[in-house]
């Protein structure tokens, strides 16, 4: 089938099963063209929960279908290509956690979005890097902090409370390997009246040369708003595709060719079809993780966005 006919025939299932599809800020740009909505794990995560849809089709990577699922289990939720796990997702496990907690019982856990649903299960709140420093902030006492799994998160966030925060050793293998300094600089003195702007799942070096650090949906909102017409980003590629449509007049640049998540880019058009015409593979939490795993998500949900 050529693209065209894909996506119209994506169109027309998703309207005759009463289907929406969502599609993280990362995905190949044919997936964010014709999503219903686009967004950042938080953003997709409020619009799942309020959806009026019988089935979700998500376009992402594996933990934020399974947060769906935690919030919404009468809901259908495909992922359309099984392959779509996270490596940073991978570097915590509920025993490691459990163990943790053994040993330092005083700490308070926060979670990144980016964990498996055992771990969110394991957890007090849940975070995203949307809203990082006001979920902290959030939280009574005055007990030590363990955020896990991102460690570049978790340093970024310890600048925005008095609490003492313990960082997990995970990170981001995109944001964390490809997004490196030299390129970074390079960039800079090729394009210098650019803004940078970053995610915070790059390391510290790369953060402190940022003009902002924020959330993917909170890119588009600074390169729209920001006084220059020229910036520089540093997160995955797929983020261009809006950029560049939103803002005709500016221009963006990547630090590297690289920076590239190989599992927001697995899935495909072909993949999408497939799952609708099947309705597969749809995630499941069993009910004794999720119940627990969906206590976290909703006291971070009645925390506000911060970008
Ligand atoms: P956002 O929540 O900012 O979209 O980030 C998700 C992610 O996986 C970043 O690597
Ligand atoms: Fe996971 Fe990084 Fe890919 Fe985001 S960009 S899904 S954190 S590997």
């Amino acid at each position: 089938m050529k693209e065209n006919e894909l996506k119209s025939e994506i169109r027309r299932l998703l309207k005759k099963k009463n289907a929406v599809m969502l599609a993280h800020n990362y995905q190949r740009d044919e997936i964010q063209e014709i999503a219903d909505i686009c967004g950042d794990s938080l953003g997709l995560t409020q619009a799942a929960a309020k959806l009026d849809a019988e089935i979700i089709v998500f376009c992402g990577v594996h933990f934020m279908a399974e947060s769906s699922a935690i919030l919404d289990p009468d809901k259908k939720i495909l992922l359309p290509n099984e392959e779509a796990g996270c490596p940073m997702a991978d570097m915590i496990s509920a025993e490691k956690l459990a163990q943790r907690k053994k040993e330092e019982p005083d700490l308070t856990v926060v979670w990144y979005v980016n964990s498996p649903a055992a771990v969110k299960a394991e957890s007090d709140i849940c975070c995203t890097s949307a809203n990082a420093g006001n979920v902290v902030n959030s939280l009574n006492g005055h007990g030590r902090i363990l955020m896990v799994p991102d460690k570049n998160l978790a340093k970024h966030t310890a600048k925005f409370t008095d609490r003492e925060i313990v960082p997990w050793e995970g990170f981001c293998p995109t944001h964390h390997r490809f997004i490196q300094m030299e390129d970074v600089l390079q960039c800079k003195k090729e394009h210098p009246e650019a803004k940078f702007m970053a995610h915070p799942e790059c390391t510290p070096d790369i953060l402190g040369q940022a003009d902002h650090i924020c959330s993917t949906s909170g890119m588009y909102k600074y390169a729209k708003e920001c006084d220059s017409q020229e910036v520089i980003v540093g997160t995955e590629s797929g983020i261009l595709y809006r950029l560049k449509k939103e803002n005709p007049g500016k221009s963006f640049f990547l630090p590297s060719p690289n920076v590239i998540c190989p599992n927001m880019k697995v899935t495909t058009l072909e993949d999408v079809l497939e799952a609708l015409i099947h309705e597969k593979h749809q995630i499941t939490v069993p009910d004794e993780v999720r119940v627990k795993a969906k206590r976290a998500l909703d006291r971070m949900l009645e925390v506000p966005r911060e970008n």
